[in-house]
C-alpha cells in the first residue's frame, strides 16, 4: 500500500563506482520532502555498505529476493509502495538486462514488476555505452517509457575522459522531481486514443493499409497512463505490445475504429486521432481468395471510409459542448503551417500535430520525430526527439489548454 503524505522514490543502486554518488542523491531526495527506501545489488553492495543508505534513509535497505520470510514477494510490495523507481546509478549489465525483462535479483525482478514511472541514470565505460546492444536497450527502454539521464561526459573510473559518466545527483534529482510532479497530472481524466493503421480487406488473405507503425499512439498511451489518466487505445494490427493499465481495443478496419472510438468519446476529456486510417475500402470483399486469372489486370471499387477524427469532431461541436479537446495529426510534404491550420479548421480539431513527412529522418515507422503544434494560439515547433519524448511534450501541451 502508498503511504499517504511523502511520497516514495525508490531508489536502485548498481555496482559502479559512481554509487557513493547516491548518498548525495539520498539527501537531495530528503531535501525535496520525499521518503527514500533503497534497493542495492550485490556488487553495489561491495563498494558502499548497506549500513550508509540504512542510516541514510532510516528504511531498512532491500538486497535480496526472500529476505524477508514474512513478505516473501517483497519485490512486488516495494514495486508497488514506490511513486517513482530510480536507479542510479544504473550500469551497462543492469541496464541491458531490465531492458530485456531479465528478472534474476531483487532490483531487476522490482523492474519488471513496477508499473510507477522509472528514472534510469547510466554509468559505464565509453566502449560499453557505444555498444550498440546498450544503444538499442536505451532505445526499449526509452520507448517503454523509462526516463533516462544522461550519461554525461567527463573522467570515467578506467582513466578517460570519454561518455558514459553518471549524470551529477542534482540532475537526477531534477529530473525525478519532473517524473513525480507530471505522474498525477491527468488523474480522474479519460483519454482516449486511436493508433496504427486500419486494414481493408480484398479477399481473405489480401488487404489494402499503410506502413504506420503506431508507435505514436502507443507512446502517448503510456504517457497518459503514466500522468494517472484512465486510457483507451484502439488501435489497428501493429507488432508493438499494449501497454501495462490501460484499455486495448484491438481493431482492423475503418469503420471497426470508428465504432469503438464513437463508443469512448462523449466520455473522454481528451481525443487523439492518432491512426493512419485508411481512405477507401473495397466495396465488395471476395468471400474466396482471388485466383490469377488469364487476364492479366483486375479492377476494385473503392469507397470512401468515414473520417473518423471529423465525424466525431462534429458530433462534439454540434452539441456545443467542450468535451473532449481534439487532438489530430497531419502529415504534410509542403507548406505545414497552412496546411494544418485548414486541416484543424475543416475538421474540427482544436488542436493540429503536423510533421514533414519528406523528412528523411522523420515519419511512419520511425523512432523520432519533429512536430509542429497549431491551434487557435498560433503554431509551435519541437526539435527532433523520440516519440516518447515527444509524447510527454504533447501532454505538457495539451495540459495548458484544459
Ligand atoms: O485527412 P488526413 O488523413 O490527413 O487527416 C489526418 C488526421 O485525421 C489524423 O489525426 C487521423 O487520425 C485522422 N483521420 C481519421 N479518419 C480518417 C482519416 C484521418 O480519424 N478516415
Amino acid at each position: 500500500m502508498k503511504s499517504a503524505g511523502k511520497q516514495t522514490v525508490l531508489l536502485g543502486i548498481t555496482g559502479s563506482i559512481a554509487a557513493y554518488k547516491a548518498c548525495e542523491l539520498v539527501r537531495l531526495y530528503q531535501n525535496a520532502g520525499l521518503n527514500v527506501k533503497v534497493i542495492m545489488t550485490k556488487h553495489a553492495q561491495r563498494l558502499v555498505g548497506a549500513a550508509t543508505f540504512r542510516a541514510l534513509t532510516g528504511n531498512a535497505v532491500a538486497t535480496r529476493l526472500f529476505d524477508d520470510p514474512g513478505n516473501p514477494i517483497n519485490h512486488i510490495s516495494l514495486a508497488q509502495e514506490a511513486d517513482v523507481l530510480v536507479i542510479a546509478p544504473c550500469t551497462a549489465n543492469v541496464l541491458n538486462k531490465i531492458a530485456h525483462g531479465v528478472a534474476d535479483d531483487l532490483l531487476s525482478t522490482t523492474a519488471l514488476a513496477t508499473t510507477v514511472p522509472s528514472v534510469l541514470a547510466p554509468a559505464m565505460n565509453a566502449a560499453m555505452l557505444k555498444n550498440p546492444v546498450t544503444q538499442e536497450s536505451l532505445r526499449v527502454l526509452e520507448v517503454a517509457g523509462a526516463t533516462i539521464v544522461g550519461p554525461g561526459k567527463g573522467y570515467l573510473a578506467c582513466g578517460t575522459e570519454d561518455s558514459g559518466r553518471m549524470s551529477s545527483p542534482e540532475e537526477i534529482c531534477a529530473a525525478t522531481l519532473r517524473v513525480l510532479a507530471q505522474s498525477k497530472s491527468l488523474a480522474g481524466k479519460r483519454v482516449l486514443i486511436t493508433a496504427g493503421p486500419t486494414r481493408e480487406y480484398l479477399d481473405p488473405v489480401r488487404y489494402i493499409s499503410s506502413p504506420s507503425s503506431g508507435k505514436t499512439g502507443f507512446a502517448l498511451a503510456h504517457e497518459a497512463a503514466q500522468r494517472g489518466a484512465a486510457v483507451v487505445l484502439i488501435s489497428g494490427p501493429t507488432k508493438l505490445l499494449s501497454p501495462l493499465g490501460i484499455e486495448y481495443v484491438p481493431v482492423t478496419t475503418a469503420e471497426q475504429m470508428l465504432e469503438k472510438a464513437s463508443e469512448h468519446f462523449d466520455g473522454a476529456d481528451i481525443a487523439i486521432f492518432s491512426a493512419a486510417v485508411g481512405d477507401f475500402r473495397p466495396v465488395r470483399r471476395a468471400e474466396q481468395k482471388l485466383k490469377k486469372g488469364e487476364d492479366s489486370s483486375f479492377t476494385f471499387d473503392f469507397s470512401a471510409n468515414p473520417d473518423i477524427l471529423a465525424t466525431l469532431a462534429a458530433r462534439r461541436n454540434a452539441a456545443r459542448a467542450n468535451r473532449p479537446y481534439i487532438v489530430g495529426f497531419a502529415a504534410e510534404t509542403e507548406h505545414l503551417l497552412q496546411n494544418a491550420e485548414a486541416k484543424r479548421r475543416a475538421k474540427g480539431a482544436d488542436l493540429i500535430i503536423a510533421n514533414d513527412v519528406s523528412d528523411p529522418r522523420v515519419g511512419f515507422a520511425s523512432d523520432n520525430n519533429r512536430i509542429l503544434f497549431v491551434d487557435d494560439a498560433g503554431s509551435e515547433q519541437t526539435e527532433l526527439m523520440s516519440k516518447q519524448q515527444l509524447a510527454a511534450i504533447i501532454f505538457d501541451h495539451i495540459q495548458q489548454k484544459l
